[in-house]
Protein backbone atom coordinates (compact mmCIF):
# COMPACT_ATOMS: atom_id res chain seq x y z
CA UNK A 1 0.00 0.00 0.00
CA UNK A 2 0.96 3.34 -0.14
CA UNK A 3 1.50 6.05 2.72
CA UNK A 4 2.06 9.26 3.15
CA UNK A 5 5.06 9.77 5.26
CA UNK A 6 6.92 12.68 7.09
CA UNK A 7 10.13 10.79 7.17
CA UNK A 8 12.00 14.28 9.25
CA UNK A 9 10.90 17.71 8.99
CA UNK A 10 10.63 18.96 5.52
CA UNK A 11 10.61 15.75 3.96
CA UNK A 12 7.38 14.27 2.46
CA UNK A 13 7.69 10.92 1.01
CA UNK A 14 4.75 8.77 -0.42
CA UNK A 15 6.10 5.20 0.67
CA UNK A 16 5.30 1.33 0.00
CA UNK A 17 4.56 -0.26 2.69
CA UNK A 18 2.89 -3.44 3.50
CA UNK A 19 -0.69 -3.94 4.28
CA UNK A 20 -1.28 -3.04 8.30
CA UNK A 21 -2.25 -6.42 10.24
CA UNK A 22 -4.43 -4.90 12.93
CA UNK A 23 -3.47 -6.23 16.41
CA UNK A 24 -6.46 -7.28 18.72
CA UNK A 25 -9.21 -5.19 19.31
CA UNK A 26 -8.24 -2.91 16.38
CA UNK A 27 -9.43 -3.04 12.81
CA UNK A 28 -8.22 -1.86 9.32
CA UNK A 29 -9.73 0.86 7.89
CA UNK A 30 -9.33 0.85 4.03
CA UNK A 31 -9.33 5.08 3.49
CA UNK A 32 -11.27 6.88 0.82
CA UNK A 33 -11.23 10.23 2.12
CA UNK A 34 -9.01 12.59 4.23
CA UNK A 35 -8.79 16.42 5.23
CA UNK A 36 -5.42 18.57 5.52
CA UNK A 37 -5.62 20.13 8.90
CA UNK A 38 -2.83 22.82 10.37
CA UNK A 39 -0.91 19.94 12.63
CA UNK A 40 -0.63 18.32 9.13
CA UNK A 41 1.40 21.00 7.94
CA UNK A 42 3.03 21.72 11.38
CA UNK A 43 4.45 18.04 11.47
CA UNK A 44 5.35 18.13 7.61
CA UNK A 45 7.65 21.40 8.56
CA UNK A 46 8.50 20.35 11.61
CA UNK A 47 6.80 22.64 14.36
CA UNK A 48 4.67 20.07 16.14
CA UNK A 49 6.65 20.02 19.66
CA UNK A 50 4.48 16.30 20.02
CA UNK A 51 5.47 14.40 16.48
CA UNK A 52 7.89 11.66 16.31
CA UNK A 53 9.54 11.02 12.99
CA UNK A 54 9.17 9.50 10.77
CA UNK A 55 5.31 9.63 10.70
CA UNK A 56 2.02 9.22 8.46
CA UNK A 57 0.24 11.84 9.12
CA UNK A 58 -3.21 12.54 9.19
CA UNK A 59 -6.37 12.55 11.84
CA UNK A 60 -9.43 13.63 10.21
CA UNK A 61 -10.38 10.66 7.64
CA UNK A 62 -12.66 8.30 6.51
CA UNK A 63 -13.16 4.52 4.77
CA UNK A 64 -14.43 1.16 4.87
CA UNK A 65 -13.55 -1.51 7.70
CA UNK A 66 -11.72 -4.21 5.41
CA UNK A 67 -10.23 -6.36 8.15
CA UNK A 68 -10.39 -6.74 11.97
CA UNK A 69 -8.11 -8.28 14.73
CA UNK A 70 -8.52 -10.79 17.04
CA UNK A 71 -11.81 -9.94 19.48
CA UNK A 72 -13.53 -7.65 16.99
CA UNK A 73 -16.68 -9.30 15.68
CA UNK A 74 -16.82 -9.78 12.09
CA UNK A 75 -19.48 -8.16 11.80
CA UNK A 76 -17.92 -4.83 11.45
CA UNK A 77 -16.31 -5.84 8.32
CA UNK A 78 -17.70 -3.49 5.37
CA UNK A 79 -19.18 -0.92 7.70
CA UNK A 80 -18.63 2.95 6.69
CA UNK A 81 -16.46 4.57 9.62
CA UNK A 82 -15.05 7.95 10.47
CA UNK A 83 -11.90 7.65 12.94
CA UNK A 84 -11.76 9.84 16.25
CA UNK A 85 -8.05 10.11 16.66
CA UNK A 86 -8.03 10.47 19.92
CA UNK A 87 -7.01 7.15 21.43
CA UNK A 88 -7.12 7.13 25.54
CA UNK A 89 -6.25 4.73 28.47
CA UNK A 90 -9.85 4.57 30.33
CA UNK A 91 -8.75 4.57 33.36
CA UNK A 92 -6.59 7.32 34.70
CA UNK A 93 -7.55 10.62 36.27
CA UNK A 94 -8.36 12.66 33.10
CA UNK A 95 -10.41 9.02 31.69
CA UNK A 96 -12.52 8.93 34.64
CA UNK A 97 -13.87 12.93 34.42
CA UNK A 98 -14.82 12.48 30.73
CA UNK A 99 -11.49 13.90 29.62
CA UNK A 100 -9.88 10.96 27.44
CA UNK A 101 -8.59 14.03 25.27
CA UNK A 102 -5.94 14.88 27.90
CA UNK A 103 -5.33 10.75 28.94
CA UNK A 104 -2.54 10.64 31.16
CA UNK A 105 -0.68 8.62 27.98
CA UNK A 106 -2.78 10.09 25.34
CA UNK A 107 -1.79 8.75 21.94
CA UNK A 108 -3.08 10.85 18.77
CA UNK A 109 -3.26 9.14 15.51
CA UNK A 110 -1.32 11.23 12.68
CA UNK A 111 0.94 12.74 16.00
CA UNK A 112 1.91 10.10 17.92
CA UNK A 113 1.55 7.36 16.15
CA UNK A 114 0.66 6.45 12.54
CA UNK A 115 -2.72 8.33 10.61
CA UNK A 116 -4.72 8.22 8.11
CA UNK A 117 -3.04 9.50 4.99
CA UNK A 118 -2.45 5.75 3.96
CA UNK A 119 -4.26 3.72 1.91
CA UNK A 120 -4.70 1.77 4.67
CA UNK A 121 -4.89 2.07 8.55
CA UNK A 122 -4.93 0.34 11.56
CA UNK A 123 -6.80 1.53 14.57
CA UNK A 124 -8.49 0.27 17.76
CA UNK A 125 -12.57 -0.94 16.58
CA UNK A 126 -13.76 1.90 19.46
CA UNK A 127 -12.05 4.51 17.57
CA UNK A 128 -13.83 3.40 14.38
CA UNK A 129 -17.44 5.44 14.48
CA UNK A 130 -20.07 3.75 12.59
CA UNK A 131 -21.43 6.16 9.93
CA UNK A 132 -25.23 6.25 8.94
CA UNK A 133 -26.07 5.60 5.49
CA UNK A 134 -27.69 8.63 5.14
CA UNK A 135 -24.34 10.82 5.72
CA UNK A 136 -22.46 11.29 2.96
CA UNK A 137 -18.49 10.23 2.93
CA UNK A 138 -17.57 13.92 2.42
CA UNK A 139 -19.50 14.62 5.34
CA UNK A 140 -18.19 11.27 7.46
CA UNK A 141 -14.65 12.89 7.03
CA UNK A 142 -15.51 16.39 7.88
CA UNK A 143 -16.64 14.95 11.56
CA UNK A 144 -13.52 15.14 13.34
CA UNK A 145 -13.24 19.01 12.95
CA UNK A 146 -16.65 19.69 13.86
CA UNK A 147 -15.48 17.41 17.42
CA UNK A 148 -13.24 20.47 17.74
CA UNK A 149 -16.09 22.69 18.07
CA UNK A 150 -18.35 20.11 19.85
CA UNK A 151 -15.73 19.90 22.50
CA UNK A 152 -15.64 24.16 22.64
CA UNK A 153 -19.42 24.51 22.97
CA UNK A 154 -19.39 21.27 25.12
CA UNK A 155 -17.74 23.68 28.04
CA UNK A 156 -19.84 26.37 27.72
CA UNK A 157 -23.42 25.20 27.09
CA UNK A 158 -24.39 28.31 24.45
CA UNK A 159 -28.07 29.61 24.63
CA UNK A 160 -30.03 31.69 22.18
CA UNK A 161 -29.26 34.58 24.62
CA UNK A 162 -25.92 34.51 23.84
CA UNK A 163 -24.01 37.48 22.32
CA UNK A 164 -21.04 35.21 20.53
CA UNK A 165 -17.53 36.80 19.54
CA UNK A 166 -15.34 34.51 17.60
CA UNK A 167 -12.07 35.65 16.72
CA UNK A 168 -10.55 33.74 13.34
CA UNK A 169 -12.37 32.30 10.74
CA UNK A 170 -9.94 29.34 9.46
CA UNK A 171 -11.44 26.14 9.85
CA UNK A 172 -12.04 26.59 13.59
CA UNK A 173 -13.15 29.19 13.41
CA UNK A 174 -16.66 28.27 10.66
CA UNK A 175 -17.03 25.23 12.60
CA UNK A 176 -17.93 26.93 15.51
CA UNK A 177 -19.69 29.55 14.20
CA UNK A 178 -22.04 26.59 12.51
CA UNK A 179 -22.44 25.40 16.03
CA UNK A 180 -23.30 28.27 17.45
CA UNK A 181 -25.75 29.10 14.67
CA UNK A 182 -26.90 25.46 13.48
CA UNK A 183 -27.16 23.52 16.60
CA UNK A 184 -27.02 26.09 19.18
CA UNK A 185 -29.44 29.28 18.02
CA UNK A 186 -27.59 31.91 19.11
CA UNK A 187 -29.05 35.26 18.13
CA UNK A 188 -25.69 36.87 17.60
CA UNK A 189 -22.41 36.14 16.76
CA UNK A 190 -19.75 37.68 15.39
CA UNK A 191 -16.60 36.65 13.66
CA UNK A 192 -13.32 39.03 13.42
CA UNK A 193 -10.39 37.95 11.16
CA UNK A 194 -7.76 39.76 9.44
CA UNK A 195 -8.76 38.55 5.87
CA UNK A 196 -12.00 39.68 3.86
CA UNK A 197 -12.52 36.16 2.32
CA UNK A 198 -12.52 33.98 4.98
CA UNK A 199 -14.88 36.99 6.55
CA UNK A 200 -17.44 36.16 3.50
CA UNK A 201 -17.00 32.36 4.41
CA UNK A 202 -17.83 32.76 8.17
CA UNK A 203 -21.11 34.67 6.31
CA UNK A 204 -22.00 31.82 4.58
CA UNK A 205 -21.81 29.63 7.57
CA UNK A 206 -24.30 31.99 9.50
CA UNK A 207 -22.04 34.63 11.48
CA UNK A 208 -24.53 37.99 11.78
CA UNK A 209 -21.44 40.55 11.54
CA UNK A 210 -17.94 40.01 10.66
CA UNK A 211 -15.44 42.51 11.19
CA UNK A 212 -12.21 42.65 9.36
CA UNK A 213 -9.98 44.03 12.75
CA UNK A 214 -6.48 44.70 10.17
CA UNK A 215 -8.20 47.61 9.53
CA UNK A 216 -10.93 48.35 11.91
CA UNK A 217 -11.10 48.47 15.86
CA UNK A 218 -12.57 45.73 17.44
CA UNK A 219 -12.97 47.29 20.52
CA UNK A 220 -14.12 50.75 19.02
CA UNK A 221 -16.69 48.98 17.10
CA UNK A 222 -18.41 46.93 19.98
CA UNK A 223 -18.39 50.27 21.91
CA UNK A 224 -20.08 52.47 19.33
CA UNK A 225 -22.96 49.47 19.07
CA UNK A 226 -22.99 48.67 22.99
CA UNK A 227 -22.27 45.07 22.61
CA UNK A 228 -20.57 43.26 25.09
CA UNK A 229 -20.01 39.85 24.54
CA UNK A 230 -21.31 36.85 26.70
CA UNK A 231 -19.38 34.35 25.06
CA UNK A 232 -16.18 34.28 23.73
CA UNK A 233 -14.16 32.06 21.31
CA UNK A 234 -10.38 32.46 20.79
CA UNK A 235 -9.88 30.52 17.10
CA UNK A 236 -7.08 32.58 16.43
CA UNK A 237 -5.09 31.99 18.95
CA UNK A 238 -2.69 35.07 19.03
CA UNK A 239 -1.47 35.92 22.98
CA UNK A 240 -2.56 39.01 22.81
CA UNK A 241 -6.08 38.26 22.57
CA UNK A 242 -6.74 36.91 25.91
CA UNK A 243 -6.27 40.25 27.42
CA UNK A 244 -9.01 42.06 24.77
CA UNK A 245 -11.25 39.22 25.24
CA UNK A 246 -11.63 40.14 28.96
CA UNK A 247 -11.53 43.44 27.94
CA UNK A 248 -14.60 43.08 25.96
CA UNK A 249 -16.31 40.53 27.79
CA UNK A 250 -19.46 40.96 29.84
CA UNK A 251 -19.85 40.47 33.15
CA UNK A 252 -20.54 36.82 33.09
CA UNK A 253 -19.17 36.18 30.31
CA UNK A 254 -17.34 32.86 29.12
CA UNK A 255 -14.22 32.46 27.46
CA UNK A 256 -12.95 29.65 25.41
CA UNK A 257 -9.18 28.76 24.29
CA UNK A 258 -7.97 27.17 21.59
CA UNK A 259 -4.09 27.96 21.34
CA UNK A 260 -1.44 25.89 21.68
CA UNK A 261 1.07 29.42 22.00
CA UNK A 262 4.37 28.98 23.93
CA UNK A 263 4.07 32.56 24.55
CA UNK A 264 3.23 34.41 27.41
CA UNK A 265 -0.12 36.25 27.39
CA UNK A 266 -0.06 39.45 29.58
CA UNK A 267 -3.51 39.36 31.61
CA UNK A 268 -5.03 41.63 34.87
CA UNK A 269 -6.85 39.46 36.73
CA UNK A 270 -8.92 42.16 38.12
CA UNK A 271 -10.84 42.43 34.78
CA UNK A 272 -11.41 38.70 35.04
CA UNK A 273 -12.22 38.50 38.93
CA UNK A 274 -14.17 42.05 38.41
CA UNK A 275 -16.60 40.69 35.91
CA UNK A 276 -16.73 36.66 37.46
CA UNK A 277 -15.23 35.85 34.10
CA UNK A 278 -15.31 31.78 33.43
CA UNK A 279 -11.77 30.88 31.66
CA UNK A 280 -12.22 27.72 29.32
CA UNK A 281 -9.91 25.97 27.51
CA UNK A 282 -10.40 22.86 24.90
CA UNK A 283 -8.31 20.30 23.13
CA UNK A 284 -9.00 18.01 20.37
CA UNK A 285 -12.26 15.82 21.19
CA UNK A 286 -13.80 13.76 24.30
CA UNK A 287 -16.06 11.51 22.77
CA UNK A 288 -17.78 13.60 20.84
CA UNK A 289 -18.14 11.70 17.24
CA UNK A 290 -21.18 10.73 18.39
CA UNK A 291 -22.60 14.36 19.22
CA UNK A 292 -21.60 15.27 15.65
CA UNK A 293 -22.80 12.09 13.83
CA UNK A 294 -26.21 13.60 15.56
CA UNK A 295 -25.54 16.99 14.17
CA UNK A 296 -25.20 16.00 10.74
CA UNK A 297 -28.38 13.35 10.77
CA UNK A 298 -30.14 16.58 11.78
CA UNK A 299 -29.83 18.54 9.06
CA UNK A 300 -27.85 21.34 11.73
CA UNK A 301 -24.82 21.98 10.68
CA UNK A 302 -22.97 21.92 6.61
CA UNK A 303 -20.08 20.70 5.83
CA UNK A 304 -20.02 21.28 2.27
CA UNK A 305 -19.24 24.82 3.14
CA UNK A 306 -16.09 24.68 4.79
CA UNK A 307 -14.62 22.27 1.67
CA UNK A 308 -12.79 23.95 -0.78
CA UNK A 309 -10.49 21.95 -2.57
CA UNK A 310 -9.79 17.99 -3.03
CA UNK A 311 -7.09 16.28 -4.83
CA UNK A 312 -5.98 12.71 -4.93
CA UNK A 313 -3.75 11.35 -2.77
CA UNK A 314 -0.34 11.07 -5.28
CA UNK A 315 -0.60 15.58 -4.76
CA UNK A 316 -0.56 15.80 -1.10
CA UNK A 317 2.33 17.88 -1.47
CA UNK A 318 1.02 20.13 -4.27
CA UNK A 319 -2.64 19.70 -1.83
CA UNK A 320 -0.31 21.11 1.53
CA UNK A 321 1.30 23.80 -0.40
CA UNK A 322 -1.74 25.41 -1.70
CA UNK A 323 -3.57 24.89 2.09
CA UNK A 324 -0.14 26.82 3.78
CA UNK A 325 -0.41 29.40 1.11
CA UNK A 326 -3.77 30.30 -0.03
CA UNK A 327 -5.49 31.40 3.16
CA UNK A 328 -7.89 33.61 1.30
CA UNK A 329 -9.40 30.83 -0.88
CA UNK A 330 -8.90 27.59 1.14
CA UNK A 331 -10.50 26.04 3.79
CA UNK A 332 -10.90 22.40 4.23
CA UNK A 333 -8.73 20.29 1.66
CA UNK A 334 -8.98 16.81 0.68
CA UNK A 335 -7.17 14.11 -0.30
CA UNK A 336 -9.35 11.17 -1.69
CA UNK A 337 -7.69 7.37 -2.10
P1 LIG B 1 -5.98 29.14 10.67
O1 LIG B 1 -4.60 29.63 10.78
O2 LIG B 1 -6.47 28.64 9.35
O3 LIG B 1 -7.00 30.30 11.13
C1 LIG B 1 -6.68 31.28 12.04
C2 LIG B 1 -7.34 32.57 11.59
O4 LIG B 1 -7.16 33.55 12.59
C3 LIG B 1 -6.74 33.15 10.30
O5 LIG B 1 -7.78 33.32 9.36
C4 LIG B 1 -6.11 34.46 10.74
O6 LIG B 1 -6.23 35.47 9.74
C5 LIG B 1 -6.91 34.81 11.98
N1 LIG B 1 -6.22 35.67 12.94
C6 LIG B 1 -4.94 35.60 13.38
N2 LIG B 1 -4.70 36.54 14.30
C7 LIG B 1 -5.86 37.21 14.47
C8 LIG B 1 -6.25 38.30 15.31
N3 LIG B 1 -5.40 38.88 16.16
N4 LIG B 1 -7.52 38.73 15.22
C9 LIG B 1 -8.40 38.14 14.38
N5 LIG B 1 -8.08 37.12 13.58
C10 LIG B 1 -6.83 36.66 13.61
O7 LIG B 1 -6.14 28.02 11.78
P2 LIG B 1 -7.31 26.98 12.19
O8 LIG B 1 -7.05 25.67 11.56
O9 LIG B 1 -8.64 27.61 12.02
O10 LIG B 1 -6.96 26.82 13.72
C11 LIG B 1 -7.03 27.96 14.57
C12 LIG B 1 -6.19 27.77 15.80
O11 LIG B 1 -6.74 26.73 16.59
C13 LIG B 1 -4.72 27.39 15.56
O12 LIG B 1 -3.92 28.19 16.41
C14 LIG B 1 -4.64 25.94 15.96
O13 LIG B 1 -3.39 25.61 16.52
C15 LIG B 1 -5.72 25.84 16.99
N6 LIG B 1 -6.33 24.53 17.06
C16 LIG B 1 -6.69 24.09 18.30
C17 LIG B 1 -7.34 22.90 18.43
C18 LIG B 1 -7.74 22.46 19.78
O14 LIG B 1 -8.28 21.36 19.91
N7 LIG B 1 -7.53 23.23 20.82
C19 LIG B 1 -7.65 22.04 17.28
C20 LIG B 1 -7.28 22.62 16.02
C21 LIG B 1 -6.64 23.82 15.94
MN1 LIG C 1 -7.95 18.48 12.56
ZN1 LIG D 1 -6.44 7.83 30.46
Amino acid sequence: MKSIVIQRPNTLVIEDRPLPTPAAGEVSVKVKLAGICGSDSHIYRGHNPFAKYPRVIGHEFFGVIDAVGDGVDTARLGQRVSVDPVISCGHCYQCSVGKPNVCASLVVLGVHRDGGFSEYAAVPAKNAKVIPDAISDKHAVMIEPFTIAANVTGHVSPTEQDVALIYGAGPMGLVTVQALKGVYKVKQVIVVDRIDERLAMAQRSGADWVINNGNQSLPALLEEKGIKPTLIVDAACHPSILQEAITLASPGARIVLMGFSSEPSQIVQQGITGKELSIFSSRLNANKFPVVIDWLTKGLIDPDKLITHAFEYQHVKDAIELFEKDQRQCCKVLLTF
